[in-house]
């Protein structure tokens, strides 16, 4: 691509003037509220533009524009930086690339020895000050000349440990992003305390590490990419080797000092001699994006030797010694043209965008999540409009903003349904997110399909049309019908003949015995699949302690905090009814294997599987287990003793052993048991540094529990 497809035409000076103008206050909503109305390739395209008129129109340069500027002049903060945080210039193709090569060779007159190619990070440059090993000062970068103290961040930003591994004074710096992981956490977090999210990961990550009275609290993640010495003790043995080795060494060296760098993951800083390795690099940077855990922007290349990156210096805004090779956005302008109504199995009311399909990161996407309508109110959305739509990697496509200044007019209200969608009846309007009054019996055969399903109460027999013909014929309304329905009332159902009744009740039969784990999962409350299921259960031991606790009970299990627990605390008040007509068609209440502690004035053994029943015994995981405290995840084939175990057995078996099973590898994991044809979750743990074991291994350790 060339030069000329990256700018916008500006035609004379009132357009010029205009430009400046958007582009100043892309800028000032981009590094403050993290909400830009341009996306990335247009502010990239403008500014560009603003360039090129200025370089042909020299007098009509604007005080106020944005070229030359770190941050387009659009923030600053109070704490002066040692050394300027500079920016980087750009380049959108190899073309371009072999050109700025091409070009600082000519500057220093001879070839550059050593590249070293490493990802752009799609967050915000934060420098962290170390005295004496310990973490002092978080800043951001603010104007580049000084930033703002953000030091209340820390704690909360993985990666930046508040000790390195050796006493030293060195500042560190790199960026602040959350991971796919971390974003959605963060939105759920938002969504439970004022019903709305956030946009895009970075702005939550820009939001979140300014915020410092929110009453709720999110996680994010650094990165270093360089580290400097840090005044007063700038003239020590460690300030030398800075100024010394090459930017790959220094990498090492952060990384050994216990700071997170990207050398653990798949697309660490690689160093290479020739152009040609570069731009092999910088594809397979590319190639890797959609699968990395968390958002990259594009790809770095810098001089790696010091004696390199001194000669070449700065400009008054990046260094002459490094360039970001820019990618596609992953955040890309396109029209919203209808909005969908979903009912949930429980209920919930979801508003889901209909979009003109948009290729981002890699796949074409046609519809975005809305979350809620006051969401949809607070973004002042309409039917029409242009919308940013952003999606990386894992993270779900979401409606960012309309695009105020591409409105025709004819932009429509999105109406919003004043009965159920599904059932036509009452919308329960009272929380953030809108529910059929009738709640889960609206969508009885979703919330049934799912209770009867493998990982629930494993009903064979029950398909989802055999479901829809209870439903219809008014013999269940919800799974703990299942449990009366008399033979008579299954045999006058089409296509139910003896065998098949007598099958089906058989199969109800056997999901009395059914651990609690299981049967609580088939209640299907929010957030709660099927290892939160077996967590709950382990920890409480029986259906009566569950609905004994409250929430703050409730957050002693692992994965629980404050707004998980007021939700279920909330769900489980609702689910009453049912619960004691599945207690009363003798559903088993309790775990196995778990001590159940008697609660003063109730009956703590349930019904089933019997239950310990010492008033001293304590429900909860042991510590000497072999996996007591750990989070465990699964992913490729299981071989050797553990090679028939489906990933249910595979997860029942960690539960057992006292660990918890997780689905998704994350910064908490602390092993993940990699079997052949693991994929993207071995990277990922690679990435975060997790500890990895094979079938075999992981077999010896659980060895007395399989
Ligand atoms: S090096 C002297 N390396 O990109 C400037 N920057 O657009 C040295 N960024 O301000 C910056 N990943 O916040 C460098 N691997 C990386 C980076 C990176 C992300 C950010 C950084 C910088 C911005 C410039």
């Amino acid at each position: 691509m060339t030069d000329a497809l990256h700018a916008t035409l500006l035609a004379d000076q009132a357009e010029y003037a205009e430009a400046v103008r958007a582009a100043v206050d892309a800028a000032a909503a981009y590094y403050g509220a993290g909400d830009s109305a341009l996306d990335d390739d247009a502010y990239d395209r403008l500014v560009r533009g603003i360039e090129a008129y200025e370089a042909a129109h020299p007098d009509q340069v604007l005080p106020g524009s944005p070229t030359g500027k770190v941050a387009g002049g659009a923030v600053t903060g109070d704490v002066p930086h040692t050394v300027p945080m500079l920016s980087l210039d750009n380049v959108f193709s190899a073309e371009e690339l072999a050109g700025w090569a091409a070009g600082l060779e000519r500057r220093l007159g001879r070839p550059v020895e050593r590249w070293s190619v490493e990802p752009k990070l799609d967050g915000l440059a934060v420098s962290a000050r170390y005295r004496g090993g310990r973490l002092v000062q978080l800043v951001t970068r603010g104007d580049g000349v000084a930033g703002e103290d953000v030091s209340h961040a820390i704690g909360t930003v993985h990666g930046l440990p508040e000790a390195l591994s050796e006493p030293v004074t060195v500042e560190i710096r790199g960026e602040v992003l959350m991971t796919a992981a971390q974003f959605e956490e963060a939105c759920a977090k938002r969504t439970a305390h004022d019903g709305t999210t956030f946009a895009n990961p970075r702005s939550a990550a820009a939001g979140t590490l300014r915020a410092k009275d929110r009453p709720y609290r999110c996680e994010m993640t650094f990165f270093g990419y360089g580290a400097l010495p840090l005044p007063p003790d700038d003239a020590g043995e460690l300030a030398g080797r800075l100024r010394e080795l090459p930017h790959s060494e220094i990498m090492e060296l952060v990384a050994r000092l216990g700071v997170r760098t990207t050398g653990a993951t798949p697309v660490g800083v690689v160093a290479v001699t020739a152009v040609e390795q570069v731009q092999a690099r910088v594809e397979e940077i590319a190639a890797a994006r959609a699968g990395l855990p968390f958002g990259i922007d594009g790809i770095v290349v810098k001089a790696d030797l010091a004696a390199d990156q001194e000669q070449a210096g700065f400009s008054s805004r990046a260094p002459r010694w490094a360039i970001a090779y820019k990618l596609p956005a992953v955040e890309k302008i396109t029209k919203l043209v209808d909005v969908e109504w979903n009912v949930g199995r429980t209920g919930i009311i979801a508003p889901r965008a209909v979009l003109e399909p948009v290729l981002l990161d890699g796949s074409v996407v046609t519809y975005a999540t809305l979350h809620n309508p006051a969401d949809i109110t607070r973004r002042g959305l309409m039917l029409g409009d242009h919308v940013t739509v952003y999606k990386a990697g894992d993270v779900i496509p979401r409606v960012e903003a309309p695009v105020a200044h591409l409105r025709t007019g004819a932009e429509q209200p999105i109406v919003f349904p004043d009965v159920c969608p599904r059932c036509g009846g009452e919308i329960d309007a009272s929380q953030q997110r809108w529910r059929c009054a009738r709640g889960r019996a609206c969508h009885a055969v979703a919330s049934v399909s799912y209770a009867v399903g493998r990982d629930q109460l494993d009903i064979e027999g029950l398909g989802e049309s055999r479901i829809v013909q209870l439903v219809d014929a008014g013999l269940i309304a919800d799974f703990a019908d299942l449990f009366t329905l008399a033979r008579e009332q299954i045999l006058g159902l089409d296509r139910m003949g003896e065998t098949s009744t007598d099958n089906l009740l058989a199969a109800i039969e056997r999901a009395k015995e059914k651990p609690l784990n299981k049967v609580f999962c088939a209640l299907g409350v929010r957030g709660t699949g099927r290892s939160m299921s077996r967590r709950i259960a382990r920890h409480f031991g029986s259906m009566d302690a569950i609905r004994a606790a409250d929430a703050e009970a409730l957050q002693a299990v692992d994965g629980i905090g404050p707004e998980k627990a007021a939700a279920l605390v909330e769900e489980l008040t609702e689910l009453e009814p049912l619960i004691d007509r599945l207690v009363a068609a003798g559903v088993t209440m309790t775990e196995p294997g778990v001590a159940v502690p008697r609660a003063a004035g109730s009956d703590t053994a349930g019904s089933g599987a019997a239950a310990a029943d010492s008033p001293e015994a304590t429900a909860g995981p042991t510590v000497d287990l072999p996996l007591a405290g750990m989070a465990v995840v699964v992913t490729g084939a299981m071989s050797g003793p553990l090679g028939a175990l489906s990933r249910t057995e595979m997860n029942e078996l960690i539960e057992r052993a006292g660990g918890r099973a997780s689905s998704s590898v994350s910064a908490r994991t602390s092993l993940l048991v990699a079997g052949e044809k693991a994929g993207s979750k071995r990277d990922k743990a690679a990435t975060l540094g997790v500890r990895i074991a094979t079938p075999e291994e992981f077999a010896t350790l659980v060895a007395s529990f399989i």
